[in-house]
């Protein structure tokens, strides 16, 4: 039989999450080794790439199959914002500019996730399933070892559990009508998005190392 597409993307693209969790950033970050502002540098570069990613969610929902990878549980944008105003208080919008990796990240959503389903679906998988998987660890992590509450961004509200709505996640990538060419366009993007992802967190480590720690 056939390898599910679900477990195609998953295993070709493992080395990439590797790369990622093992970040210097994020280790630094979940040890408690930074400081607050580190987090909340972190808060607005995702706020940067959701506002782009959620955009092009509004317009994908009218795409059939890009839609059924779509739920409002998952959006993430009021969630960010709550959490910067958390943390920075009134004027933060002022205070909270994209870095060039950010720059980077969101001119490529805008290059492919408007008028490409399956670029739309590879950077959307990319982002939610690593937040509803690692990022409740650093969610954890962050509320444990800096005093601070700000991770509604975490937190998915009316999902269900995240181990189910992952399995019905990969079921969709399963289900969903791509040739093979297709499919394998789609993993080159999701490279592409977890390149994107771990240039953000090396911009934030140079911003950001454990010795700079108070
Ligand atoms: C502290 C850092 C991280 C840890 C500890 C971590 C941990 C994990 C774990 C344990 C899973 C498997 C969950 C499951 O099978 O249900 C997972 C899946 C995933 N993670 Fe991460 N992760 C981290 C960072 C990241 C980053 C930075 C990204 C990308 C932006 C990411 C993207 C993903 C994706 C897309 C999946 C789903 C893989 C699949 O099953 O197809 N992760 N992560």
């Amino acid at each position: 039989m056939d390898e599910a597409f679900s477990a195609v993307v998953r295993r070709s693209t493992e080395g990439r999450h590797r790369e990622a969790e093992r970040a210097a950033f994020l280790g630094d970050l979940v040890r408690g080794r930074l400081p607050l502002a580190a987090y909340t540098a972190m808060v607005a570069q995702h706020l940067h790439i959701y506002a782009v990613l959620e955009s092009a969610a509004t317009v994908m929902r009218d795409d059939p199959v890009a839609a059924a990878f779509i739920h409002d549980e998952l959006t993430r944008r009021p969630a960010l914002e709550a959490d910067l105003h958390a943390l920075l208080g009134d004027g933060w919008r002022d205070r909270t500019p994209p870095s060039p990796a950010t720059q980077r990240y969101t001119a490529r959503l805008r290059e492919v996730c408007f008028d490409w389903p399956g670029g739309f679906v590879a950077h959307h998988y990319t982002r939610y399933l690593g937040d509803l998987s690692g990022g409740q660890y650093i969610a954890a992590a962050v509320r444990a070892g800096y005093d601070t509450t700000a991770t509604s961004f975490y937190a998915f509200d009316g999902l269900g559990h995240p181990a189910a709505f992952k399995t019905r996640y990969r079921e969709a990538l399963d289900a969903a009508p791509w040739t093979a060419a297709e499919r394998t366009r789609i993993v080159e993007e999701i490279h592409i998005a977890y390149e994107l992802n771990i240039a953000v967190l090396v911009d934030l480590g140079r911003e950001y190392a454990a010795d700079q720690a108070a």
